[in-house]
């Protein structure tokens, strides 16, 4: 499985912490940055220039999910969500982490730097990457979602 990460200013270092944790778990990751430069300077981004790069990542298949953080996680997810295709899920816990693959098949989780340790994170992301979709009934309702999508895009 292979798992693309970005994030703006607020969350270099957590994106980091975390890449770290996945790549010692044995996931392929790439790293989308944002980053600091070689003097130590924060590359400066804004958090929908990320949401959108990591978003097209997964839909295109470059990609097979997305780790999205900015300071809440909450403009990063929006913007990843105006990408056709993307379900972008904001988790500040492990339950709702679990229950957004089980129920919503989100195919990106974000969250937010400001907002969750890196311990609470670490758990998040054990929680929705060892959840799978489970289809039936959820089906149906994540078909409504995209149909919504469908309907709304000119
Ligand atoms: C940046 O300061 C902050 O606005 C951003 O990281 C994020 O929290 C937006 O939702």
């Amino acid at each position: 499985m292979k798992i693309g990460f970005g994030c703006d200013h607020a969350a270099i270092d957590l994106k980091n912490e975390l890449l770290v944790y996945m790549r010692e778990k044995g996931y392929e990751c790439v790293d989308y940055g944002t980053n600091y430069d070689e003097n130590g300077e924060i590359i400066k981004c804004d958090y929908p220039q990320k949401g959108e790069q990591v978003g097209r990542a997964v839909v295109s298949g470059e990609v097979d999910y997305g780790v999205l953080m900015c300071g809440t996680g909450i403009g990063i997810s929006i913007a990843a969500n105006k990408v056709p295709g993307v379900i972008a899920a904001v988790c500040s816990e492990p339950y709702s982490a679990r229950l957004t693959k089980q129920h919503n098949n989100a195919n990106i989780i974000a969250f937010g730097a400001r907002v969750v340790g890196t311990e609470v994170a670490k758990m998040i992301l054990d929680e929705f990457f060892g959840a799978e979709f489970e289809g039936g009934r959820h089906q149906k309702r994540v078909d409504m979602i995209f149909d919504i999508e469908r309907r709304n895009n000119k």
